[in-house]
C-alpha cells in the first residue's frame, strides 16, 4: 500500500550504522515485492532474519477441480461447511484459476506457527468475528466487515477474538491495490475514489519480542508448506518505515455511488489484482429518476467469469441465496435479475445487500469440495414459478 508509514525507532538515513546501547548493529531488511522495484519496507530486528535451524517439507497442496465441467451458473452455500481448526491450513477451495484462488475459512482456534505466503497477496474477507493480525510490522486489530490485505512475504499470525470465525480468501498471484483510476499520478487517492487513506488502517507499534528457542515459520511457496525454524522469535522489529506492510479496510467505509439510473459493477470497485477485480455491494439508496429501473439489466459478460459472495442474506436481484452463498455465472452465459425481482424493485427507497464480487478475465475452475455444498437447480432458478 503506497503510503508511507513509520513504526518504532529508525536511523536518521537508511543504510547507516543503527545500534542499541551496547553498540551492537540493528540488522536491517528489505521487505517488498517485484525486488528493488516495488513497495518496500527496510525493517531493523534485533537478530538477523536468517538465522535459520532447520527446514522441512511440510505439506504439498493440491487443487483439484471437478471432473466433468458442464458450462452452467452455479450456486455455492458455505455456510454449511466447516472448513477446520486453521486460518492458514484448513481453507476450503472453491474456485481458483491461475491468477487468483478463491476459499473459505471458518478457524476455530490461532495457529501457534508463524505464516509467510510467498507465492501471492493474500485479502481476506471477515464476515464473522474479530481479532488481531499480529506481524514484523505490529498489530492490525479486525473486525467483521474487514478486508485484510497481506502483501506477499509478510510474516503473520491471527489472533482471534472469542466466537465464530467466518472468512473468504482471496488468494492473488499479482499485487493487490487500489484501482489504477482512483489514484493520481503521486498515488494518492482521488476525490472521486470511493475511499480515501483515512479508511486505509495500518499496524499499531508492538514491541519487539526478544527470544531465543525454536519458533516454527510456515512459508507458502509453489504450493508447497515449508516449514523452518528461526532460532528467534521473528518479531523482533524495533522500528520500520516504507510503504509495505498489511492493512485493513472495512466494507463499511466503502462509499457507494448511486446515480440517476443504474450504476454498472465497474462503480463499486475496491482493488484490482492481475486478472481480476473487487468490487464491493453496499447498502445504499436506489437511483433516483423517477421511472429508474434499479436492479440490474441482464448481462452476458463475455471473457468474464463473475464470482458474488454474499455477506448477508439479501441481494436486490436475486431469490434463493441464503448468508455465505457463492455464486459463479461464467464466462458465456447471460445473467441477470431473477422473475419479479425487476418489477420488485422499482419505486423501492434502498437496499441494505451487501456483498463481495470478484470478476475474473480468465475462467475459473470449481474444485472438487465445492461439489458437496452446491445447489444443483441454481442453473434453473430463472424460470417462471
Ligand atoms: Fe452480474
Amino acid at each position: 500500500m503506497p503510503i508511507y508509514h513509520q513504526l518504532g525507532r529508525v536511523p536518521r538515513k537508511r543504510h547507516i550504522a543503527f545500534r542499541d546501547g551496547n553498540g551492537r548493529l540493528y540488522p536491517e531488511e528489505l521487505i517488498g515485492n517485484h525486488g528493488f522495484t516495488g513497495p518496500a519496507s527496510l525493517v531493523y530486528h534485533l537478530r538477523q532474519p536468517t538465522r535459520v535451524r532447520s527446514v522441512r517439507l511440510l505439506r504439498r497442496l493440491e487443487w483439484k477441480q471437478e471432473a466433468e465441467r458442464l458450462l452452467r451458473h452455479r450456486h455455492f452455500l458455505t455456510a454449511r461447511v466447516k472448513p477446520g481448526p486453521s486460518v492458514v491450513f484448513d481453507r476450503l477451495p472453491l474456485l481458483f484459476n491461475g491468477d487468483v484462488a478463491l476459499s473459505i475459512a471458518g478457524p476455530t482456534q490461532d495457529d501457534e506457527v508463524f505464516y509467510r505466503n510467498a507465492q501471492g497477496d493474500e485479502v481476506v474477507f471477515v464476515t464473522d468475528g474479530g481479532g488481531v493480525l499480529e506481524s514484523s510490522f505490529g498489530a492490525l486489530p479486525f473486525r467483521r466487515g474487514d478486508y485484510v490485505v497481506v502483501p506477499r512475504g509478510v510474516l503473520h499470525r491471527y489472533r482471534f477474538d472469542p466466537g465464530e470465525v467466518r472468512c473468504l480468501v482471496i488468494e492473488s498471484a499479482g499485487a493487490v491495490r487500489t484501482p489504477k483510476r482512483y489514484r493520481n499520478e503521486f498515488g494518492q487517492l482521488l476525490e472521486h475514489s470511493p475511499f480515501s487513506e483515512r479508511d486505509i488502517r495500518r499496524p499499531e507499534w508492538v514491541e519487539p519480542h526478544d527470544e531465543a528457542g525454536d519458533f516454527p515459520i510456515v512459508v507458502k511457496k509453489d504450493h508447497e508448506f515449508v516449514e523452518m525454524t528461526l532460532a528467534h522469535h521473528p518479531f523482533d522489529v524495533v522500528g520500520w518505515d516504507g510503504c509495505y506492510y498489511p492493512w485493513a479496510f472495512s466494507i463499511h467505509d466503502f462509499e457507494p455511488r448511486v446515480g440517476m439510473v443504474h450504476l454498472p459493477p465497474p462503480l463499486h470497485q475496491t482493488f484490482e489484482g492481475d486478472g481480476f477485480v473487487v468490487c464491493s455491494f453496499c447498502p445504499r439508496p436506489y437511483d433516483f429518476h423517477p421511472e429508474a429501473v434499479p436492479a440490474p439489466y441482464n448481462h452476458s459478460n463475455v471473457m468474464s467469469d463473475e464470482v458474488l459472495y454474499y455477506a448477508s442474506s439479501e441481494f436486490m436481484s436475486r431469490k434463493g441465496i441464503e448468508y455465505g452463498s457463492v455464486t459463479l455465472h461464467p464466462d458465456g452465459l447471460p445473467h441477470g435479475p431473477h422473475p419479479g425481482r425487476t418489477e420488485a424493485s422499482i419505486g423501492q427507497p434502498g437496499t441494505s445487500e451487501l456483498a463481495v464480487m470478484v470478476d475474473t478475465f480468465r475462467p475459473l475452475h470449481v474444485s472438487a469440495e465445492a461439489l458437496g455444498i452446491e445447489d444443483p437447480e441454481y442453473y434453473r432458478s430463472w424460470l417462471d414459478d
